[in-house]
C-alpha cells in the first residue's frame, strides 16, 4: 500500500520554531507523528513528535546510536565521537559502567554544600546590581563549576573561555572562528589530561583521573574514548543544567503566580522537587533526545523508516502532549504524577539526572529568594536562543530588580 501523503508545516511554525518550538510541535503531533524531511543528497531525517511513540522508540533496539551506520557519514569537526552517547551495547555498556559510579545520588548528595556555598557566592557579585543575567552571572559558572569539581578539572581551567570554546562546538557563537574552537578543545583536552596523569588537584571526585587511570592500568577506555568521554561531560554537564535554570526561570517569570508558591514560607521540599520536575516537562533543556538511525526497517504511523535513516525523537514535543499530561500547556509546580521524558528512557537515561535535580532545587529556590523581584528586561520574545540541534537554552536572560 502506498505511504499516506505527508502535510508540510506552515511556514510561519517552521521560522519561530528556535524561539518557540511548541506550536510547531503541537501541529506535527496532530497532522505528523511521523514527519519525513528528505532534503537532496542527505540521509532522511524523522521527527517523532507523539509521547507513546517517543517513549517507545527510546528502547527500541532497532534504532541505533551508532553515527557510522548512516549511509556517507561524515564525523563532526571535533572527531570526539567516541563516547557513551554514540555507542551501542556492548561498548556502550562498558563505557556507561565506567562514568556511572561518580553520579549515583548518593555521591551526588555530598555536594550539597559546595553547590549552595557557590551559588550564593556567585550571588553575593550582583547582590547590588540593579540588571543580571541569568546565565552569564550564574548559570553558566555555577553548573560548569559543579561539573569541573566531579571531574577534577583544575580551577584555572575552570574559565569563561573553556566554557565558550565548549559551546561554540554545538552551537556557532559570534566572534569564534570554528577552526580556532577546535585547536582550543583540543589543547584544553591535551593539558587536561596530561595534568590529570601528572596527579595534578584529583578534587573531592576526579572522575576524569579515574578514567585516566583506568585506561592507563586496565585498558578499560582507549585514549580516543577519554578525550570524547572527557569533552562530552564537561559539554552536557554543563550546557543542560544552565538550561534548566534559564528556561525554569523565565517559566518563573512568566508565571508570577506559579513562582509565589515557590517563594512562600510554607513551600516544602516536596513543592520545590515538583516544580523542578515541572520546569523540566514545560521547557525541557534537551528538546530533542541525541542522535539514533535506524538499523532496520521500522514502520510508524503506516510511514516506512528505511535502514540508515535519521530518526529524531522530540523530547521537548511529548512532554507536552496532551494525551499524556492533562493540560500540557499548562505550568502547574505541583503536577503529579510528571512522568516527563526531559532526561530519556531505558538504556541511555541520563546518567546526569541526580546532579541536575540537585542543582534545580538548590538553585531556583536561591536564585527567587536573593534577586527578589525582578521583571525580564526586555520583551520575552525578543530573547535570544542559542541555535543549538539539540538543546533549547537561552544565550541570556537579563533581569531588571523591581
Ligand atoms: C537538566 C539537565 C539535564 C537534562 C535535561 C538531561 C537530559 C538527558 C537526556 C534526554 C539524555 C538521553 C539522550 C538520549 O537518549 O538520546 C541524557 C543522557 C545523558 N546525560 Fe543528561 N541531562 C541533564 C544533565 C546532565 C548532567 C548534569 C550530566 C553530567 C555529566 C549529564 C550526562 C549525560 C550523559 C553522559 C548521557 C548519556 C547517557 C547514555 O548514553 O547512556 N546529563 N541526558
Amino acid at each position: 500500500m502506498p505511504a499516506p501523503p505527508v502535510p508540510s508545516p506552515p511556514s510561519e511554525l517552521l521560522t519561530a520554531r528556535v524561539r518557540d518550538p511548541y506550536p510547531y510541535f503541537a501541529w506535527l503531533r496532530r497532522h505528523a507523528p511521523a514527519h519525513v524531511d528528505r532534503r537532496n543528497g542527505r540521509p532522511a531525517v524523522w521527527q517523532v513528535s507523539r509521547y507513546r511513540d517517543v517513549r517507545a522508540l527510546l528502547t527500541d533496539g532497532r534504532l541505533s546510536k551508532d553515527p557510522g551506520r548512516v549511509p556517507g557519514y561524515v564525523p563532526g569537526p571535533t572527531g570526539l565521537n567516541r563516547h557513551l552517547v554514540h555507542a551501542d551495547p556492548p561498548d556502550h555498556t562498558r563505557l556507561r559502567a565506567l562514568v556511572n559510579a561518580a553520579f549515583v545520588p548518593r555521591r551526588i548528595a555530598r555536594l550539597e554544600p559546595f553547590l549552595t556555598e557557590t551559588a550564593h557566592r556567585l550571588l553575593d557579585r550582583v547582590e547590588h546590581h540593579a540588571h543580571v543575567d541569568v546565565i552569564a552571572d550564574f548559570a553558566g559558572p555555577l553548573t560548569f563549576r559543579m561539573i569541573c569539581a566531579i571531574l577534577g578539572v583544575p580551577t584555572d581551567l575552570d574559565t569563561p573561555a573553556t566554557r565558550d570554546t565548549l559551546m561554540a562546538t554545538i552551537a556557532p557563537t559570534p566572534g569564534l572562528v570554528p577552526a580556532r574552537v577546535e585547536e582550543h578543545l583540543h589543547t584544553l583536552l591535551d593539558i587536561l589530561i596530561a595534568r590529570k596523569r601528572s596527579g595534578d588537584e584529583p578534587g573531592a571526585v576526579d572522575l576524569l583521573g579515574a578514567l585516566v587511570r583506568a585506561g592507563d592500568e586496565t585498558g578499560a577506555m582507549s585514549e580516543e574514548e577519554l578525550r570524547s568521554t572527557a569533552y562530552l561531560l564537561l559539554l552536557v554537564g554543563h550546557d543542560t543544567t544552565m538550561n534548566l535554570i534559564g528556561n525554569g526561570m523565565l517559566a518563573l517569570l512568566g508565571h508570577p503566580g506559579q513562582a509565589a508558591r515557590l517563594t512562600a514560607p510554607d513551600a516544602g521540599p516536596n513543592l520545590v522537587a515538583t516544580a523542578v520536575e515541572e520546569l523540566l516537562r514545560y521547557d525541557s533543556p534537551v528538546r530533542d533526545a541525541t542522535f539514533r538511525c535506524a538499523a532496520e526497517p521500522i514502520t510508524l504511523h503506516g510511514q516506512r523508516i528505511e535502514e540508515g535513516d535519521i530518526v529524531s525523537l522530540l523530547i521537548g514535543s511529548a512532554n507536552r502532549d496532551d494525551t499524556r499530561f492533562p493540560d500540557a500547556d499548562l505550568l502547574d509546580l505541583g503536577r503529579t504524577p510528571n512522568d516527563h521524558l526531559a532526561f530519556g528512557y531505558g538504556p541511555h537515561f541520563c546518567i546526569g539526572a541526580a546532579l541536575a535535580r540537585l542543582e534545580g532545587t538548590v538553585a531556583l529556590p536561591l536564585l527567587l529568594h536573593r534577586l527578589g523581584p525582578v521583571r525580564l528586561a526586555k520583551p520575552a520574545d525578543e530573547l535570544a536562543w542559542r541555535p543549538a540541534r539539540v538543546m533549547r537554552g537561552l544565550a541570556a536572560l537579563p533581569v531588571v530588580r523591581t
